[in-house]
């Protein structure tokens, strides 16, 4: 099935690949996430047979939109910080393109994907100038926009912060892994955001993650000067810029 109007989008996590169709006049999942566990190690082709699992499951066969934590060019795979590293130098595209049959394919990076999500349908839908966004997870995506268009792969979250590189510092993981208090990981997010915000000038910052669900409890420690607004899509954003993406021929 496909329906015009519509994209599917899938995000490859450190736990789940997850997709759903969505309709993209309003940026809504159609159904619930379909999610299957990310294959140990997640190699790239494990990898592509759990996508194949997920479209099948939904019985989808238009484009597809799909994440790597990673920095993709023109369809492959250049880094791979937080996943498997055979998927350097990987097209993935193309990989996915094959178990999918053949049809459209994206693959785009899993922080361009959210922040062109936020951008068309969420927190950053009515901002304007540069918006920055960051996710806090396992590491520490980065999308940067400047009215609406995407400069892909800006990879901030490995920008170095007084000796140390930001994802080290301040991803959510950090917090969980040194059992670190809001008011203690906050002081770390804004030696980062100032870092940032000292050499690009946002007019915002968008902060997505898991952990953006908190939000109350950290932004407004926040100590550097630009400011901060949570993700408005959680969980979904991955999915959501995807599909767009797909749909919009954006292919970094
Ligand atoms: C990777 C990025 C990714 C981010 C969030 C970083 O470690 O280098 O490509 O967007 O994690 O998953």
């Amino acid at each position: 099935m496909s329906v015009r109007g519509h994209a599917f989008g899938i995000d490859i996590g450190g736990s789940g690949v997850k997709g759903a169709e969505v309709d993209l006049a309003t940026g809504d999942l159609v159904h619930e996430r379909i999610k299957v566990p990310t294959p140990h190690p997640a190699t790239p082709n494990a990898v592509a047979d759990a996508v194949a699992k997920v479209v099948a499951q939904a019985g989808w066969d238009g484009p597809v939109g799909i994440t790597l934590p990673s920095v993709v060019i023109d369809g492959t795979a250049r880094s791979a910080a937080n996943i498997d590293k055979s998927w350097i130098g990987t097209d993935a595209r193309k990989l996915f393109a094959t178990v999918l049959g053949g049809r459209e394919v994206t693959v785009l990076n899993d922080a361009d994907a959210a922040g062109l999500a936020e951008d068309r349908y969420g927190a950053a839908k009515d901002l304007s100038g540069l918006v920055m966004l960051l996710t806090f997870g396992t590491g520490i995506g980065s999308a940067v926009m400047y009215h609406g268009t995407l400069v892909p792969n800006t990879e901030l979250g490995h920008i170095e912060v007084g000796g140390v590189e930001a994802e080290h510092r301040a991803a959510a993981s950090i917090k969980d892994r040194d059992g670190l208090s809001y008011p203690e990981w906050a002081a770390e997010v804004s030696k980062v955001l100032i870092t940032l915000e000292n050499l690009f000038w946002p007019n915002v910052f968008v902060a997505g993650g898991g952990i953006s669900r908190d939000f109350e409890q950290w932004i407004p420690l926040l100590t550097n000067r630009t400011p901060v607004v949570p993700a408005d899509l959680k969980n979904a954003a991955g999915i959501v810029g995807a599909a767009l993406a797909v749909s919009a021929g954006i292919a970094p």
